[in-house]
């Protein structure tokens, strides 16, 4: 059997004593169907005995992640959980003590994931839910590019495994066909005007099958197996994410933003629509025609003025 598989359910099926015939399995389902949070069921004829259901995932340690990243620092010192609350919980909770630059809190499941605005993230299993701690020397002004750099990173990381191409919704949402299937969030810690640290907090839908989302956000939300078809090991991804994410990094803090900001737009399906900001302070109507250099959304209205959007949703 693959290494990368695990055998979680490996039963006889019986009916009242007797085996169930093919027929009855297939009628029931059984046969090579994948369950919503995107475990592949699959059965194995056991001679003249019938056939034993068998129930495969893929395997979500830190040996598997740990033995093959290849990355100096982001995702060298981990913390892997089948169940947290947040992740980002944790990781803030970390930088409270001396924590090193690239540690990373992963979770197969969260409990109470977060959303940017205070909103609930759905993080059942089959997502890969994770969250990571940086420490730019540059001024706080500009932190909100990390998150531009994270989104470019996150589709990079899609492309170069995926016959995919994610566009980038300002600011953080990667989309697949339209729908939302990568939210980022991050969060800053400063002191005197200082970066102490920044936490990335990354929540990718990979394995999931439809009636694993809320019945509110299905229309809006999709994973990279309903976009594919394909199962896809999350321990791959992660990988990939934390090679490009810190070949990205460095490039930042060597040569600045505009490269960065170059990939973004190049992502962005936001840029050149007429868009409607819902922001704190209310609702704005106008082109998207660019970022600045911090990372704001900036917006052409009716007269001609132009706005610096730096938090709102974004639809159009
Ligand atoms: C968004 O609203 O689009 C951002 C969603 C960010 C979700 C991730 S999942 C890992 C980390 N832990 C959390 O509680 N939230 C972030």
């Amino acid at each position: 059997m693959n290494n990368q598989l695990q055998l979680v359910v490996d039963s006889f099926l019986k009916a009242d004593g007797n085996m169930l015939s093919m027929e009855e399995l297939k009628e029931k389902g059984c046969i090579s169907s994948l369950d919503q949070f995107g475990s592949n069921y699959r059965l194995e004829q056991m001679g003249d005995y019938g056939y034993r259901l068998i129930k495969e995932q893929l395997l979500f340690t830190q040996q598997r992640f740990t033995e093959t990243v290849q990355t100096e620092f982001i995702g060298k010192q981990v913390y892997f959980f089948d169940t947290v609350s947040s992740t980002q919980r944790i990781a803030k909770k970390l930088t409270m003590n001396q924590v090193e630059e690239g540690t990373m809190i992963i979770a197969e499941e969260q409990t109470d994931g977060r959303g940017r605005m205070a909103r609930k993230w759905h993080s059942q299993k089959g997502g890969l839910w994770f969250s990571f701690i940086v420490k730019p020397e540059i001024p706080i002004a500009t932190a909100p590019q990390l998150t531009l750099l994270t989104a470019v990173a996150v589709v990079r990381t899609i492309e170069d495994l995926l016959p995919l191409h994610p566009k980038i919704k300002w600011p953080n949402d990667i989309l697949l066909h339209g729908k939302k299937v990568c939210g980022i969030l991050t969060e800053l810690q400063a002191t005197d005007g200082n970066i102490e640290a920044v936490i990335i907090g990354v929540g990718l839908n990979v394995n999931q099958q439809k009636e694993a989302f809320p019945e509110d956000i299905r229309k809006k939300a999709t994973s990279i197996s309903l976009e594919t078809g394909m199962i896809v090991d999350p321990i791959s991804l992660l990988k990939g994410f934390c090679f490009q994410f810190e070949q990205l990094y460095k490039l930042f803090l060597q040569h600045g933003f505009q490269q960065i900001k170059n990939m973004w737009e190049q992502s962005c399906e936001t840029i050149g629509k007429e868009v409607t900001a819902t922001t704190f302070k209310g609702t704005v109507k106008g082109e998207a025609f660019g970022i600045s250099d911090e990372g704001a959304l900036l917006l052409k209205e009716k007269d001609g003025s132009v706005l610096r959007i730096f938090s709102a949703d974004i639809d159009g």
